[in-house]
């Protein structure tokens, strides 16, 4: 099984992969464990430009080409290879960031993402994507003190982190059976506890 964690920067996806990852390890159920961009040795050079240096260093299109070279990679040398073997995917962020990043918030358009998709990937997607969902307020709270080097697309403000979040919400209405949207200020412990139903439903 397939499966994808997506939502505005600060909604938990870490947490709740850590705990997802560990309840998969608990009941022994094969998975591994992944994340965009990156994921290879090359892709992971592909994120370094992305998410360091100035924020109008590249504009939408730019970065959905990386993006997409990127999971070019990543699907070849893992998450195939991983699905043949019969075993889960745990990937934190995979297309959906780029339809609702690139296509939706940075103004590339929905139509383009989706034909690069087809043909980068053909009809590849997530068996499921849990969509962690956070008012924009929120989720500036929560990441203002985080301090590390990967800010560049927290630096676009507060115009597009509420793009992202509409884009989101948007983009899960298009496919309410497989996209699910989480309410992300519930408690770490609820939220868990509605994604392991969620995988296990589909899983049985
Ligand atoms: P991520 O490591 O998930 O950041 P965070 O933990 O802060 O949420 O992803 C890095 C950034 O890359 C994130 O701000 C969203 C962006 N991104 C896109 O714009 N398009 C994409 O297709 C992907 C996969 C990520």
């Amino acid at each position: 099984m397939f499966v994808v964690f997506e939502g505005v920067d600060g909604a938990g996806k870490g947490t709740q992969i850590d705990k997802c990852c560990a309840y998969l390890d608990r009941y022994n159920i094969n998975h591994v464990r992944t994340r965009e961009p990156g994921g290879t040795s090359g892709a992971e050079a592909i994120r370094n430009l992305l998410v360091s240096g100035e924020v109008d260093r590249f504009d939408g299109m730019s970065e959905l080409l990386m993006m997409y070279a990127a999971r070019h990679l990543h699907v070849k040398n893992i998450i195939e290879p991983a699905l043949a073997d019969g075993k889960w995917v745990i990937c934190d962020r995979f297309s959906g960031s780029s339809y609702v990043y690139q296509g939706f918030a940075g103004g590339v358009g929905l139509e383009t993402v989706r034909q690069l998709h087809e043909t980068v990937l053909g009809p590849l997607t997530p068996d499921v994507e849990i969509i962690l969902d956070l008012p924009v307020s929120v989720s500036l709270e929560r990441i203002k003190d985080r301090s590390h080097d990967e800010n560049r697309f927290e630096s676009k403000g507060l115009l597009f982190m509420e793009s992202v979040r509409n884009g989101f919400l948007q983009y899960a209405n298009e496919k309410p059976t497989s996209r699910i949207v989480i309410d992300a200020r519930e408690s770490v412990e609820c939220i868990h506890q509605q994604i392991i139903a969620e995988l296990m439903d589909r899983a049985s």
